[in-house]
């Protein structure tokens, strides 16, 4: 049974199928094959969403399946039935589990116990739907409509501001390793990266740079990148990380400092003001609503793949 909980679930070569099949279905939305006719996948979710749902809620539709959302305040999880015992009930009605929560380790016995293939779409520790599709949105740019999209993020470099901590800078590490990208992160050192991620990021094959200066994170970079300085689930250390983040706002100055063509990304939502300036919001190569569309496509490669993987 194959899963998608982190980036290296698919190896390099599959995360270019992925994007071979996000490419087509985009092209021919709504002409395509419906690899899951006749199946249910359950949307489990702990935390608030609009992307990630309406993307998987559409995508599954659009594969000719049927999403089924589940809040996790409305099913017996929420007054602590086992996720273990959940996952085997499930998988007598539905044919896979897309999951947002909190703690990674809860995507891995969900995986254990169901029999069924679990995509991950957003945990604290990792978002590779997300980066699946930023990387996407990247290479449809660099490699054009023809060209070939995995080979044109290889060597590009890759910075990111901010919280360099959490689920989407963890994230950028196993998605720059996997796909031939450098990057530089920049944060205060609260927040730099754990030894968990490290380590694992070291194994996708990716060195990285972790510094507190983020003009020299910038420099040469080919993205720059943001996220919320206050994760869901943190909004009670907002004032606080506000107050060291402050000196990792991606301002117009900044965003100024990194390659000439380089690409503002975030995956949203965003606070202007505090992780991102409205200009740079505002700027001509800021890409947030393609990163946003691009759920979708990918989103329904990697659910292709899995449905192909399952026979
Ligand atoms: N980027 C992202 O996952 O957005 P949502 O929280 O709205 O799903
Ligand atoms: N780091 C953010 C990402 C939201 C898509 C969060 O976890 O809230």
């Amino acid at each position: 049974m194959r899963h998608f909980l982190k980036e290296t679930d698919f190896s390099r070569d599959e995360a270019g199928q992925v994007f071979a099949l996000a490419r087509r279905f985009k092209q021919e939305r709504g002409r395509h094959e419906r690899p899951l006719a006749g199946q249910t996948w359950a949307m489990i979710f702990a935390k608030s969403s609009t992307r990630t749902r309406v993307s998987f809620e559409v995508g599954i539709h659009e594969l000719g399946g049927n999403p089924l959302f589940l809040n996790t305040n409305d099913i017996q999880i929420g007054r602590g039935e086992t996720i273990a015992d959940t996952a085997k009930v499930l998988a007598r009605f539905v044919h896979g589990l897309i999951v947002r929560t909190h703690a990674q380790s809860d995507l891995t016995v969900l995986a254990a116990h169901g029999g069924l293939p679990v995509v991950n779409a957003l945990t604290d520790f990792l978002h590779p739907c997300q980066i699946y599709a930023d990387a996407f949105t990247a290479a449809e740019r660099w490699a054009g409509p023809q060209g070939d999209l995995l080979a044109s993020l290889r060597g590009r470099k890759v910075a990111f501001l901010g919280d360099t901590s959490f689920n989407m800078a963890n994230s950028w590490l196993l998605g720059a390793g996997l796909f031939g990208m450098k990057i530089a992160l920049a944060g205060p050192v609260e927040y730099k990266p754990g030894k968990e991620i490290s380590e694992m990021a070291a194994q996708a094959g990716g060195a990285f740079q972790f510094t507190t200066d983020s003009r020299e994170a910038v420099a040469g970079a080919d993205i720059v990148y943001t996220d919320v300085w206050a994760s869901m689930g943190q909004e009670g250390e907002a004032a606080e990380r506000r107050r060291r983040l402050l000196p990792y706002q991606v301002t117009g100055k900044l965003f100024a400092a990194a390659k000439p063509d380089a690409l503002f990304m975030h995956c949203l939502p965003a606070h202007a003001g505090e992780e991102v300036a409205q200009e740079v919001l505002d700027h001509p190569r800021c890409v947030i609503f393609d990163e946003a569309e691009n759920r979708l496509h990918v989103q329904k490669g990697i659910l292709a793949m899995l449905a192909r993987s399952r026979g």
